[in-house]
């Protein structure tokens, strides 16, 4: 039996639902009213118990809302994570996120003490390809660059030349000022990025197990059925993208519907990003469809207090690899850095 399933659940309290009160406004619509007596006293334990240890909580957007709302300091998209963790202040980092995730802050914040609540949340584009398998590609292609996106091992990286999120990745591409590079590992994002640039992208196959998930036809339906507006994440079959509004990474979701506030939308990507829009912009409808991502949902309050009380699970990265995956990161944040200026 693991230590989570071990530690008693905290005792519920009369005044948290006083103490509680503006979260339980924002995200009543979202947890359902028999499952919040059962968060509440976790979150209230987890806040406790973060700033005794002096740490920061960040949550990826694919989070679900009890986390997303109730206990984390920073929140945001996979670039958005990266550089909270290279510019973060305090010595103790737990994200809640996917491994890939966790492993970039370590490399971005070395000497900072990065965990994750469980080591076994993965990515499937993260699986699909090894660092020996980008070495292989770069022999190859002699000369070609390497794009890697962020959802990829730290070994992965160490083999980049730079990284990339969904929300930079054409700017990367471009910033390399080449011909041809090779874009890895996802074939989806890879196919959607080659529509906006004259740069020629050598693919990998790799395909998010979420996104791929979604038809054509199911987001005809929403379209059809509900008159909803449809955003997708650049992860999905191409076919998917064509019916979209608006293709964008999970943060220029959100400034797209800050600006087009549509009445009814279906936002093509993992549920809790639907869950934590729908608090930010209660006068919009959201209409299925999504998938969740099993991976980020194996991050449970139980397992962020376990954590953060016993001070585990701690991302580590040899030097040798970090060093070199360190490299290709600062060159993406550096890319984002200078388009800013
Ligand atoms: P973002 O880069 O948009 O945060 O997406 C990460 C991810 O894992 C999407 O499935
Ligand atoms: Fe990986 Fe897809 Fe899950 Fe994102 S949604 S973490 S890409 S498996």
């Amino acid at each position: 039996m693991s230590q989570t399933s071990q530690s008693p659940a905290p005792a519920w309290r009369d005044d948290l639902e006083h103490e509680y009160a503006a979260l339980r406004a924002r995200i009543e619509h979202l947890v359902p009213c028999l499952e919040w007596p059962l968060h509440l006293p976790w979150i209230e334990a987890i806040n406790r118990l973060k700033r005794e240890r002096g740490a920061v909580i960040m949550a990826h957007s694919y989070q679900s809302p009890e986390i997303f709302h109730g206990v984390a300091d920073v929140t945001g998209d996979s670039l958005a994570l990266a550089q909270a963790a290279a510019d973060c202040e305090a010595d103790l980092i737990v994200l809640c996120g996917v491994h890939f995730m966790a492993e970039s802050a370590k490399i971005l914040a070395p000497h900072k003490t990065v965990l994750i609540p469980d080591l076994d949340a993965g990515c499937s584009l993260a699986s699909s390809i090894t660092g020996a398998d980008v070495h292989a590609l770069r022999l190859e292609h002699p000369g070609v660059p390497v794009v890697s996106y962020v959802n990829t091992s730290a070994e992965v990286k160490a083999e980049s030349h730079i990284c990339c999120t969904s929300a930079n990745a054409v700017q990367v591409v471009e910033s390399l000022g080449m011909d041809k590079v090779i874009f890895l590992p996802d074939r989806f994002l890879g196919a959607h990025v080659a529509t906006q640039t004259e740069v020629e992208l050598i693919l990998w196959d790799g395909r998010c197990e979420v996104h791929e998930k979604f038809t054509a036809g199911e987001a005809r339906h929403a379209r059809e059925r509900y008159d909803a507006k449809l955003v997708a994440h650049p992860e999905c079959p191409p076919e998917v993208l064509a019916e979209a509004d608006f293709v964008g990474s999970t943060s220029a979701m959100g400034r797209w519907l800050a600006k087009e506030r549509p009445a009814r939308v279906a936002l093509i990507t993992e549920c809790s990003m639907a869950d934590n829009l729908r608090a930010q912009f209660p006068a919009t409808e959201f209409i299925k469809p999504c998938n969740l991502c099993p991976h980020m949902q194996r991050i449970t309050l139980q397992n962020i207090y376990a954590c953060l009380r016993d001070l585990r699970h701690e991302i580590q990265v040899p030097e040798g690899i970090a060093e070199r995956a360190r490299r290709a990161l600062m060159h993406m944040l550096a890319v984002g850095r200078a388009e800013r200026v």
